[in-house]
Formats: structure tokens, C-alpha cells, sequence
């Protein structure tokens, strides 16, 4: 189907509910749903808002057009939890109803006061010239959930930057509240990071662009967040356009990180030793990734599955994409970890203990006949080389395959290319990360019908993926050359929230 601009910009009133049933029951009856992360309830799902904890509730919004797989106008969904799992959607909660945000409520983040949560986000309208004006809106959620907007912006376009000007991320540092706002500079045409601080909300001062890197940061930063972990400050955030010599990448944008030592917000600098920016997830499809830190200073990420400009399969279905699970963030020997919430545990079924097996046909081990929604935590160990199927076929034709070695030359690859149906090959289909030499391999593994996460070696990498696999029975299963794979394990199913 060809979006017209008419149609993506249609308002919401204008569409009929009879059509939004139709596409309700298209998303939740397809055979790629997922069934323990956060989904669109109906057409396209992107950036994780308003990640934030209030009134007792976790809370988040995602970013969402609610009328096929489209990015068309965009509104804000929420969902309340209890536990950083389980969630419940409550519906539409920011509709783009203003003159301010009358093409779209783009991103933007929460911060719970007293009584009320405050949501900043950015307003996208397009005059008659279909010019774009960015405007920085201010909201408050009560108790009941009920969302009241403030009359005016309270940040416009600076002239410095282009309309590239979205995304501001709010959170509290001493005494001041700063805002972060992801911008294009007019000059240059460069990524940048701008910075603003409040005292009560009203008024907001601008401290032009924090200084984090000396190199170019593409041509555009989208959706910039800084939260502390372990006391040390985090930047995350969207260079699209990041020259690859600077930090390779091969999504078609990345969502990279940059770990500091120190923050100066009154001078607007960030300074970190290390200088090095990373990617945050090691798969194919993590982006506008949003975190915050929680009332008991920890800090919890959850991100976008999915790209700008970039297809998936199920857009023939008229939806798109879904959330990551939760990820809390802490740092070991100077490395930052992602790893599962606690709470993750409670989806498990009975587990089942993995004993390894014999092989049963020519080089294969069979792990278990596996389902759509599971667990896996795999233990191999030093020295070795195989491959992990999941979502194997029969006879093996077709998987997600990863590759490992565990010896001197120590990686993993993992691929999608014989994982059904392909998509994005453009940007290749295998991602490969290079592991410590002889080391056993500690894999934990989430997979939801269409999309995989892998936690590796305790969360020092995550790798990120959709696929879509043919429909049929499926089964986890190890080849190796060598002879039979050492591992061990745990499997779990898991059940939906
Ligand atoms: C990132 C993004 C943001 C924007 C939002 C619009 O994916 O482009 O910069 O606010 O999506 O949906």
C-alpha cells in the first residue's frame, strides 16, 4: 500500500474505528506476535517514551501511528507495571491535538514529582510550506493518569540549530533540573547534544552543546540520554550519519554510548577518560534506546527493536516492530553490563535442566524442541568451536545460527540469513562480536516468536534481533565438527504477560 502524505497525516478522528478493529486483530492474531514484550495493539510501534517511575507504577509510552506500518502521525501509548514485566496497556495518552504538535508528539521523556508526572516531549509541526517547527512541550499526568498540556512551549528552536531539534530527555542533577535535547547544528550540519536547565520548570536556560567528543557525531543526534550509573554518567544516543571510521556500525543508524567519568552541567561537559564510543547493542535491529534512573538510583534501559527506514516483514500485516524487555544497567570492572530485571524470572515455566546429549544425526545435539517463546541459558565451555541453532526446522535448513569458537581467536557470529523470510539485507546479515580468549561462553537467551535477545558473558554485550521464521515445529539444537559440544544448562518456556 502507497502512504500518501494525506493518509499519515489524516486525523485520528478521520480514521474509523471499524478500520482500527480490523488492525487490531491483524497485529494480535499474527503468527510473529510477540507474547511477553511490549507490541503496538495496532500498527507501528517506534521509540520508548516517558520511561519513568510514578504514582508507585512503573510507567512507559512508545512512540506510535495506530493506523498501519507506517510513520505517520505519532501519538504517545502508555503502559503501567508493576515489575518492569508485566505491563498493561491504558491507552492513548499524548494525541497530537495542537497547533504545537499538530504533525506528530515525538519523543520525548517523564519525571514523577510530587502528586503529578511531568512529560516533556517534542511537538513536530509543519507549516503551510510543509517547513518543519520543532517545539519542546511540557505536560502533566495526574494520578488517574489524566494528561492536561501546558498551553505554550517552553523551549523553541534555538538559532543555532536546524529543525533537527528533538527529543529532550529531562532528569534532575543537585539542585537544577537539565534537559537534553538531540539537535542539528546550522552551521556545520553536525550532530549535536544541546543542553538546557530549569529550576521550576518555567523558565529554561539555554547552556548551548555539551561537550562530550571532538569528533563529528553524523549529521543528526536523535534521542540523547544521560543517567548515572554507579555514580559514573552514561550518554546514550543516535548519531545518525556517524562516520564508520569513528566507530563501526552496520545498521543502517546506530544507538551508541559513551561511559564517563565526571559531569560538569553548569559548564555543559561531559569528560570521560576513555573516549570511546560503542555501540550499546551488538545486533541488527536496537535503537532510540531510553533510560532513566530509578527513585533507588538504579538505572533501567529499554529500547526501540527496530530502524528508521528500514522495512520489516510484517508491514504486510499493517504493524511493526516492538519494545526490548527492560535492561538494568551497572558496571563491572569499568564495563558497562546490561542485563535482565530480576523480575524476568517470573515468566519462567518449569525449567529444565540440559544434560549434554549424544548426537543424534550425522553432527548434530539436540537441546530441545524449543517453541516461540522461551529461555535458554547456555554455559559452553573454553576451546571449542560449533554452531547454536534456534529456531531450527528438522533438518536444520533453516535457523538462527550462532557461531562460536571459545579458543584463541575467540567469537561469535550470529546470523539471520537462513531464518526465514529476509529483510534489511542491505546492511548484511550477520553480526559478529570477538569474545576473551579462552574463556567459557555464558549465553542467556530470550526468544518471542519474531524477536531474539542475547545477554552475552553477563551482559558485557547484548545482540538484538527480529527474524521471521517459516511457521513449524522448532527446535534448539549444536553442530560442531569436533565432535560433541560441552555445555550446560537450563530451558525454560515462558509464559505471556
Ligand atoms: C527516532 C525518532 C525521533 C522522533 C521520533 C518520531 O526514531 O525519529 O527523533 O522524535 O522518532 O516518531
Amino acid at each position: 500500500m502507497e502512504w500518501t502524505r494525506e493518509m499519515r497525516y489524516r486525523p485520528y478522528a478521520d480514521w474509523s474505528a471499524e478500520t482500527l478493529l480490523k488492525l487490531q486483530a491483524q497485529a494480535s492474531n499474527s503468527p510473529y506476535q510477540m507474547g511477553y514484550h511490549i507490541r503496538p495493539t495496532s500498527g507501528l510501534l517506534n521509540d520508548p517514551n516517558g520511561f519513568s517511575y510514578f504514582n508507585g507504577q512503573w510507567h512507559v509510552f512508545y512512540q506510535s501511528f495506530p493506523f498501519g506500518a507506517a510513520h505517520g502521525l505519532k501519538s504517545w501509548m502508555h503502559l503501567v507495571s508493576d515489575d518492569l514485566v508485566h505491563w498493561k496497556e491504558l491507552g492513548l495518552a499524548v494525541a497530537p491535538d495542537t497547533k504545537y504538535d499538530s504533525h506528530g508528539a515525538y519523543s520525548g521523556s517523564a519525571i514523577a514529582l510530587d502528586e503529578q508526572l511531568f512529560l516533556m516531549y517534542t511537538g513536530n509541526h509543519r507549516d503551510q510550506n510543509w517547513i518543519r517547527h520543532p517545539f519542546q512541550l511540557g505536560a502533566y499526568m495526574d494520578q488517574n493518569g489524566e494528561v492536561t498540556k501546558l498551553a505554550e512551549p517552553l523551549i523553541t528552536q534555538p538559532e543555532y540549530a536546524t529543525d533537527h531539534f528533538r527529543d529532550p530527555q529531562i532528569f534532575k542533577h543537585g539542585e537544577y533540573y537539565y534537559i537534553i535535547i538531540g539537535a542539528q547544528d546550522k552551521a556545520t550540519k553536525s550532530g549535536k547534544i544541546a543542553l538546557f536547565r530549569s529550576k521550576g520548570l518555567k523558565e529554561f536556560t539555554d547552556l548551548g552543546y555539551l561537550d562530550f567528543t571532538a569528533d563529528t557525531m553524523g549529521y543528526m543526534i536523535e534521542c540523547p540520554n544521560l543517567v548515572f550509573v554507579d555514580e559514573q554518567p552514561l550518554l546514550i544516543f543516535c548519531p545518525q550519519g556517524l562516520d564508520k571510521d569513528i566507530v563501526a556500525y552496520e545498521n543502517i543508524y546506530p544507538n551508541m554510548y559513551l561511559l564517563g567519568d565526571k559531569v560538569r552541567l553548569d559548564q555543559a561537559k561531559f569528560e570521560t577518560s576513555t573516549q570511546q564510543i560503542k555501540n550499546l547493542d551488538d545486533g541488527f535491529d536496537v535503537y532510540a534506546t531510553q533510560a532513566f534512573n530509578a527513585p533507588d538510583g538504579k538505572a533501567y534501559a529499554i529500547s526501540w527493536v527496530g530502524l528508521p527506514d528500514v522495512s520489516y516483514p510484517t508491514d504486510q500485516e499493517n504493524w511493526a516492530n516492538c519494545l526490548s524487555q527492560v535492561k538494568e544497567l551497572s558496571l563491572k570492572d569499568g564495563k558497562l553490563l546490561q542485563r535482565p530485571v530480576n523480575s524476568m524470572a517470573e515468566l519462567r515455566k518449569k525449567g529444565t535442566i540440559l544434560i549434554p546429549s549424544e548426537i543424534v544425526s550425522g553432527s548434530q545435539q539436540l537441546i530441545a524442541e524449543s517453541g516461540e517463546q522461551y529461555e535458554l541459558k547456555l554455559t559452553l565451555d573454553t576451546d571449542q568451536n560449533g554452531t547454536l541453532h534456534l529456531a531450527g526446522n528438522d533438518d536444520l535448513s533453516q535457523s538462527l545460527t550462532l557461531d562460536f569458537s571459545t579458543g584463541q581467536d575467540a567469537q561469535l557470529t550470529v546470523s539471520r540469513a537462513h531464518a526465514g523470510q529476509q529483510f534489511a539485507t542491505k546492511f548484511g546479515t550477520t553480526r559478529k562480536i570477538d569474545l576473551p580468549a579462552h574463556q567459557t561462553l555464558e549465553l542467556e537467551i530470550f526468544i518471542d516468536h519474531s524477536l531474539c535477545e542475547i545477554f552475552i558473558n553477563g551482559g558485557e554485550h547484548v545482540m538484538t534481533l527480529r527474524f521471521f521464521a517459516d511457521q513449524g515445529p522448532k527446535q534448539i539444537a549444536l553442530t560442531s565438527e569436533n565432535g560433541p559440544v560441552n555445555y550446560r544448562g537450563t530451558f525454560w518456556k515462558l509464559k505471556s504477560i
